[in-house]
């Protein structure tokens, strides 16, 4: 059978990804251990990063969250075939989607939250195409555990900033890293590096 075509990027603004039909998660069909705390990566591209954590840590649940939905479908093909069963990817639009796809998992399960390298529209009528937003933000408060941590990296300054203030605004407070505190580096993460840019790097936890 032919392979679906994979697109470089998709306008998360199109009526297609405003439509989507989110069914909320059940922990127990997805995961073995439905009691683990769990990993959330929002833009999780081909998944390689989660593929190598839930070996990494196996007493972890992780949820990878991806719009290009052949990357969602090859990733839980290799999860399946790797047996590992601490691992689920979920097609959705993130900023849009979180919440329904949520509605069913207690956030206290929700330990820590990624978002590695999201892509910046560089285009100032793009910008709206982000996925970092105030109602993201929202989601990501309403659905993380009281002592959760967000852990955020990009290559691309400006959207460094933007992404500090909203989550500033939305009710977290913010600290610099030096250091990835990731055992794994993601795809993108090498390919950055790989070409000696600069990397952004911080953590945030809800206020209070
Ligand atoms: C530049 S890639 C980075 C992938 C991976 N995090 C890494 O660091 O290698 C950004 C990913 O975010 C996904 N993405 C962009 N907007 C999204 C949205 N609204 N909801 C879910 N995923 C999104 C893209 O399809 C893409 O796979």
């Amino acid at each position: 059978m032919a392979r679906p075509r994979i697109h470089q990027h998709v306008n998360p603004l199109a009526r297609y990804f405003r439509q989507l039909p989110i069914e909320p998660l059940k922990l127990s069909n997805v995961f073995e251990n439905p009691q683990a705390p769990i990993h959330i990566d929002l833009g999780c591209g081909r998944g390689r990063f989660l593929q190598m954590m839930a070996t990494e840590r196996p007493g972890w649940n992780f949820l990878g969250i991806e719009i290009r939905e052949p990357l969602v479908i090859a990733a839980n093909e290799t999860a399946e075939e790797e047996g590992l069963r601490n691992l689920y990817y979920s097609f959705c639009n993130a900023p849009l989607d979180l919440g329904k796809l949520l509605v069913e998992t207690p956030s206290e399960k929700v330990s820590l939250v990624t978002i590695q390298f999201p892509d910046p529209w560089f285009k100032k009528r793009h910008a709206k195409r982000r996925m970092v937003n105030e109602q993201l933000v929202r989601f990501v408060k309403e659905n993380l555990a009281t002592d959760g941590l967000v852990f955020i990296q990009t290559d691309v300054e400006e959207l460094d900033q933007e992404m500090e203030e909203y989550f500033v605004d939305g009710g977290f407070s913010v600290k610099k890293l030096n250091e990835n505190p990731m055992p794994v580096k993601t795809e993108r993460e090498i390919s950055v590096e790989n070409r000696s840019l600069p990397v952004y790097r911080k953590e945030y936890r809800v206020v209070g």
